[in-house]
């Protein structure tokens, strides 16, 4: 496989053409933002991290029956993927109160929800992620019905798998943002990344956060989060 030009670069990622058109290459880098890119920096070996945990995440739901991007891992930053059309829609799944719901609804973090919840932001960076209904987003021709039915199929699959998977390593999935692209025939399949940069991880025993929210927060111990969901993924250290 042939990598050719940049096709892209994102707030996390490069992505590369390759000499087949089907096909990516995604390249993570270790800047951080949050808050739609006010604040700005780098979590040293993130890059790292998020590839190689997003790749066993997209590997284990591949075996789970969800249709994923991933093809290949070539390198520890470096990932072939199916090329896609990204839908333009950030979709959340929330198991326990956090982050921007615990803040909309003026409710404290860390209470359990009876039932998984989902919502839908329009990924727009210049109009802030608005948060938007399926109807809305039927309205704006961001997906069709079918789309949305499939994508909201998967996302709660996803969520019992990944929740399982996580609880037998001592770790809460407290939430997760997901992003589904479209094959050209059209088939949805789970693109984007898995990684503590988009899921809200919170450790069982200590309720210790183990994710972005520390760089979001300033919390500190940034880097050794994110080495720690490492080597409990991967069982070897980052
Ligand atoms: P929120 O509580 O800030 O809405 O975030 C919900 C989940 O989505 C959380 O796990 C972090 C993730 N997320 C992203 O991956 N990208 C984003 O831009 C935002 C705002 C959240």
């Amino acid at each position: 496989m042939e990598k050719r030009q940049q096709l892209y670069e994102g707030k996390a990622k490069k992505v590369f053409l390759t000499d087949d058109e089907n096909m990516l290459i995604v390249s993570y880098k270790d800047d951080a933002t949050a808050f739609n890119g006010l604040k700005k920096g780098q979590i040293a070996g993130k890059g790292v991290v998020n590839n190689r945990m997003s790749n066993m995440m997209m590997q284990l739901l591949e075996k789970e029956g969800v249709p994923t991007h991933f093809i290949k891992e070539l390198s520890e930053r470096e990932t072939l993927v199916k090329k896609v059309k990204i839908v333009p829609l950030e979709v959340i799944i929330r198991n326990v109160s956090a982050g921007s719901f615990a803040k909309r609804y003026g409710v404290e973090e860390g209470i359990p929800f009876d039932e998984p919840t989902i919502e839908f932001s329009y990924k727009c960076d210049e109009l802030g992620d608005p948060l938007i209904n399926s109807y809305h987003a039927l309205a704006l021709k961001l997906a069709t019905k079918e789309e949305i039915e499939t994508i909201k199929k998967y996302a709660f699959k996803i969520n019992d798998v990944l929740k399982a998977y996580f609880l037998k390593l001592g770790v809460r999935l407290i939430d997760f943002k997901l992003e589904f692209g479209r094959l050209s025939d059209g088939t949805i399949v789970l693109a984007d990344e898995i990684s503590p940069d988009t899921c809200r991880f919170w450790d069982v025993k200590t309720g210790e956060k183990l994710d972005k929210d520390r760089f979001r927060r300033d919390l500190g111990g940034v880097e050794e989060a994110y080495s720690e969901m490492f080597k409990r993924t991967m069982g070897e250290k980052a």
